[in-house]
């Protein structure tokens, strides 16, 4: 382990709307975060226009919803502050096309992940102010705890500071859409945007899923029924994560039998080996240099042909089939 990093939290005390009253907050985008984030900021007494494509999917469901909808370039046009929640892989055409044009002094851009300024799929003018405020939750939960009177945590960052009130802008939007009720942590453009590209890939979307169906192929392979093999590969997941969560590694193992917690330190680490760890810093050099980036975007523009192939065959693996009759079941 190299040196230790620490990040202040700041809460609701720490931030104050006020620095976003009488400021029109422009959301381009009305998906996940860009719905569930303008509810949130307008129950939070702001302003809030929406901006979509002509014949956006997402525009009757921003008006039914009570929002004025705009072009995406009128909405950039008249925001102070411009938050961009359209999808990571379509910024930077968005960005040239419809929001760079319509910048000038005194506008605000913020970004709900460090992805497309850090690997400069968007270049900022040097005369605005450049923040991120990153949800740690998909948009309804962020929504649904804003009802409860609660907040998912989320980063925030300051990339570019023209005014001198970047920081207090980013803190009074991550109140707005209630992150400051959990904890908002104070990081930079780089580390929310290698972290979360290396969390998802290695770890939590990436390396789970393929731990989860070795471990269901090896219990098929030995002649155990596909279901029963689902279920003891995935059905206790949630109840494991959410005790790590609650009491950390070493909180889980004092509350599974000792059966279980002496085979874990045993297999475990037969499972995830030092070759692991190496494949592990390989993803995050290919992350870091760009290697990644660079690759996603060359996918893109070729028609998502490989991401298409994989997804279906991700679709078709034996573990799906036994999912769903298991949910069926347990109705
Ligand atoms: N999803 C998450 O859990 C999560 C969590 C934290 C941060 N984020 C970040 O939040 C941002 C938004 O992600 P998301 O998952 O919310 O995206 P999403 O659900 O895919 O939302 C896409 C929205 O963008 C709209 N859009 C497409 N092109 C547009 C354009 N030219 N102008 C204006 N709007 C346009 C889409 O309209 P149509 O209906 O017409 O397609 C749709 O309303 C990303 O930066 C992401 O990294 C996401």
């Amino acid at each position: 382990m190299k040196k230790e990093s620490r990040f202040r939290i700041y809460t609701d005390k720490d931030a104050d709307l006020r620095f976003l009253k009488e400021k029109i907050i422009a959301i381009v985008g009305y998906g996940n975060q860009g719905r569930a984030q303008s509810l949130n900021l307008r129950d939070s007494g702001l302003d809030i226009i929406i901006g979509l494509p002509q014949k956006s999917e997402s525009k009757r469901k921003a008006q039914k919803d009570g929002f004025k909808v705009y072009s995406t370039e009128q909405a950039v046009k008249s925001g102070d502050l411009i938050s961009v929640l359209a999808p990571d892989h379509l910024h930077s055409k968005i960005y040239q096309k419809q929001i760079k044009p319509y910048l000038c002094p005194g506008k605000t851009l913020l970004f709900a992940s460090g992805f497309s300024v850090h690997f400069k799929l968007v270049d900022p003018p040097d005369f605005v102010d450049v923040v991120m405020v990153a949800p740690h939750a998909p948009g309804t939960v962020t929504r649904e705890l804003f009802l409860q009177g609660k907040g998912v945590p989320c980063f925030f960052a300051v990339k570019q500071d023209i005014t001198g009130e970047a920081k207090r802008k980013a803190l009074a939007y991550a109140k707005g859409i209630g992150c400051t009720k959990a904890g908002a942590f104070e990081t930079t453009f780089e580390h929310e945007a290698i972290g979360d590209l290396f969390g998802e890939q290695a770890v939590l979307c990436g390396g789970l899923s393929e731990l989860i169906r070795a471990g269901f192929e090896v219990l098929v392979q030995a002649g155990l029924p596909p279901e029963n093999a689902y279920l003891e590969c995935v059905h206790q997941l949630d109840h494991i994560v959410n005790t790590i969560k609650a009491h950390g590694i070493a909180g889980m193992f004092d509350r599974i039998s000792q059966t279980a917690e002496f085979g874990s330190y045993l297999s475990g680490k037969k499972v995830i080996t030092p070759k692991t760890k190496l494949q592990m810093e390989k993803v995050l050099r290919q992350i870091q240099d760009g290697t990644f980036v660079k690759r996603w975007k060359r996918e893109c523009q070729r028609g998502l042909k490989t991401y298409l192939r994989m997804k279906r065959e991700a679709k078709e693996h034996p573990i799906e089939k036994a999912g769903k009759r298991i949910r069926r079941l347990l109705k």
